[in-house]
């Protein structure tokens, strides 16, 4: 049956800020490829070259993390399913973010070791540890209450406002550490063309975070 009136307006325009937000996350995608593999030659966690072993980094953070991250957070709207799949979509790809996520930070480590430079010295480090740390915290909550052992009926549904709204604080501050990266980078570009890449880069991500809280914050009024 077609919806009718101001729920059926409000139900067709989550569903066009969720195309949205997966159309934004397909251009980052290509824009950090291009900007990686064109500007910066490519990446490789095994070369001798240390630029070559970071550019692995924000790869990594960008595909891997973020933009799963916040697909992971719209797959409730993203795949018509029975409810335990989406859960087990979410859960799944949030572990495979942490995994990846963990990953990405090694090699930034790796970085540092091979050009001889300190570690943990800039705010976009500080950012990203807070980060990472309070996402595997956010994980295990989860995974804990809402999987295994899993908590009594009456605990999650008081547990999932929390995890909710922690989950969007999180993954804001993945956009904020991802920014603080991408700044260091665009201050000395080498060349016009790559600063800008790198500058709509972050523009676009910063609207995919948008798009993504959109989303969630549409399926609690329009579902
Ligand atoms: C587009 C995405 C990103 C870019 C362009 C980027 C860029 C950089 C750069 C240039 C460095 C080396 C300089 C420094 O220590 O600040 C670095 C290190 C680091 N990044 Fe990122 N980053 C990105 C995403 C992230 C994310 C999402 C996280 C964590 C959630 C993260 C965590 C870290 C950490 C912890 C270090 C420090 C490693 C050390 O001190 O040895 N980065 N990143």
């Amino acid at each position: 049956m077609a919806l009718m009136g101001p729920g059926a307006s409000m139900v067709l325009f989550a569903r066009h800020v969720t195309t949205a937000a997966h159309i934004l996350a397909l251009v980052v995608a290509i824009l950090m490829i291009v900007w990686v593999v064109h500007y910066q030659g490519g990446a490789n966690i095994n070369s001798e070259d240390s630029n070559t072993v970071f550019n692995v980094h924000p790869l990594v953070m960008c595909l891997g993390f973020i933009l799963m991250i916040g697909e992971a957070i719209m797959v409730y709207k993203t795949f018509p399913m029975h409810r335990i799949g989406q859960k087990m979509i979410h859960m799944m790809l949030q572990f495979f973010a942490l995994v990846l996520g963990i990953f990405g930070i090694y090699v930034a480590f790796k970085y540092h070791s091979m050009s001889e430079t300190q570690n943990m010295t800039t705010l976009h480090s500080w950012l990203g540890i807070c980060t990472i740390c309070l996402f595997g915290l956010q994980w295990l909550f989860g995974f804990l209450v809402f999987w295994c052992p899993k908590a009594p009926e009456m605990t999650r549904e008081m547990a999932a406002p929390v995890h909710v709204t922690a989950g969007i604080g999180i993954f804001f501050m993945t956009i904020c550490t991802a920014e603080t990266g991408l700044m260091e980078k665009s201050i000395a570009p080498n060349s016009l063309s790559e600063g800008q890449v790198i500058n709509f880069t972050g523009l676009f991500i910063l609207l995919f975070g948008v798009a993504v809280t959109v989303t969630v914050a549409l399926r609690r009024i329009s579902v």
